[in-house]
């Protein structure tokens, strides 16, 4: 599915997010940067050990939840990795909303700062941290639309869903914007 938005776009694919060539893609990292499972698992090891080096190098702190840094790829097909950190899901009243729109935005931003025509990013939040996949396709897709409304050159935006159900709820979502 693909929905045009002024002179940028955004496109729903269900796949494989670490197999995606794209200008950046962006991880669902941690807050320690220490890799994982799903998204985070699969990237690095697409990338190889010299992302782990890096962000440990670059980022001794981490990444706070709302947050996203900036790596190399090492050997996934993209110029960058942005390393985005969602929320944990908690009930719905500790900020979660606002820490995932922050969490996209500032993907979004870095994706202006280092001149990327595409990103691609995961449903962030939704796997291990548990966020109800309706309301995180609202936070997060309703973020790029707020994005695109101040951007002055084109960019477009991928969301790579890993199965049917999440992408059935981004597609509900992004078709309800279009009437909106
Ligand atoms: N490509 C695209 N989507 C994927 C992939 C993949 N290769 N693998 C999993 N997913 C989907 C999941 O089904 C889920 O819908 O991505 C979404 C996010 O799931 P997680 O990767 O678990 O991310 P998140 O919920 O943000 O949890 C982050 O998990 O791996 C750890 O280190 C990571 O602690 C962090 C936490």
């Amino acid at each position: 599915m693909k929905v045009q938005f002024g002179i940028s776009r955004v496109e729903l694919v269900q796949g494989d997010i670490s197999q995606q060539q794209i200008d950046a893609i962006v991880n669902a990292a941690n807050p320690e940067l220490s890799g994982g499972g799903g998204v985070d698992g699969a990237i690095h090891r697409v990338a190889g050990p010299s992302v782990l080096e890096e962000t440990r190098a670059r980022y001794p702190l981490g990444c706070p939840a709302g947050d996203a840094v900036v790596s190399a790829p090492g050997m996934a097909k993209a110029k960058f990795l942005f390393h985005a950190v969602g929320p944990v899901w908690r009930g719905g009243q500790q900020r979660e909303a606002e820490l995932l729109r922050s969490c996209v935005r500032r993907c979004l931003e870095l994706a202006v700062k280092y001149n990327c025509e595409g990103i691609a990013f995961p449903a962030i939040s939704t796997g291990a941290y548990r966020f109800p996949v309706d309301l995180a396709a609202e936070s997060s897709l309703g973020e790029v639309r707020t994005f695109f409304a101040g951007l002055t050159t084109p960019l477009m935006v991928r969301f790579v869903l890993f199965d049917a159900g999440t992408y059935g709820a981004f597609a509900r979502v992004l078709e309800s914007f279009v009437n909106r």
